[in-house]
């Protein structure tokens, strides 16, 4: 595959990474180049002391944007997984990153069920006012209005939903046909 980034938006707790590295072992496995840019993780090195206004959200974005960027030129599938809450800032990404090589992924989990997981017990703290502008509770998310794959996951495995982006890569002539063994 030449490079390409795969960016998943979505709240926080909506299956973003864990849907993100099932893809990536999946590619791994037909030979391609992976790197996953997790928000989490980003936050921790790249990104650190940034907060959650518009304008480290943005300064958070454009970084994993670069990265994936350089990346994606470079041949790698870029696979970002980070909120990105701003419709704009995404398409900013998109247009530096190119419309070719830009798959927009939404995982479209709703925000009961994100705060029913509250994987990590934030919108318990956030519903009680105790985390002041939380993603979809008391800060913005802007749903993309013409992803490329839109994912539902209620009702669905991240197996299934992962298998859902690797159709999508497929169908549009991302992947490399299976190589044969000789
Ligand atoms: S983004 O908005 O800049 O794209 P990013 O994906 O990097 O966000 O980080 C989101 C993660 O930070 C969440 O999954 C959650 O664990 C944590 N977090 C801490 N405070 C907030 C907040 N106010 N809003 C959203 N996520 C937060």
């Amino acid at each position: 595959m030449s490079g390409l980034t795969l960016w998943f938006t979505g709240l926080s707790g909506a299956g973003k990474s864990t849907i993100a590295n099932i893809v990536e072992r999946k590619l791994r496995e037909q030979g391609e180049q992976v790197e996953v840019l997790d928000g989490d993780e980003v936050r921790e090195h790249l990104s650190k002391g940034l907060g959650f206004s518009r304008e480290d959200r943005d300064t958070n974005i454009r970084r994993i944007g670069y990265v994936a960027k350089l990346l994606t030129r470079n041949g790698v599938v870029a696979i970002t997984a980070a909120i990105s809450p701003y419709r704009e800032t995404r398409a900013e990404m998109r247009a530096a990153i190119g419309r070719q090589r830009f798959v927009e992924i939404y995982v479209g989990t709703p925000l009961e069920v994100c705060a029913e997981r509250d994987v990590k017990g934030l919108y318990k703290k956030a519903l009680a006012g105790e985390i002041a502008h939380f993603t979809g509770v008391s800060d913005p998310y802007e749903p993309p209005l013409e992803p490329e794959i839109s994912i539902a996951t209620v009702g669905e495995t991240p197996a299934e939903s992962a298998g859902r982006v690797l159709d999508y890569l497929a169908a549009h002539g991302y992947l490399q046909p299976a190589r044969t063994v000789s």
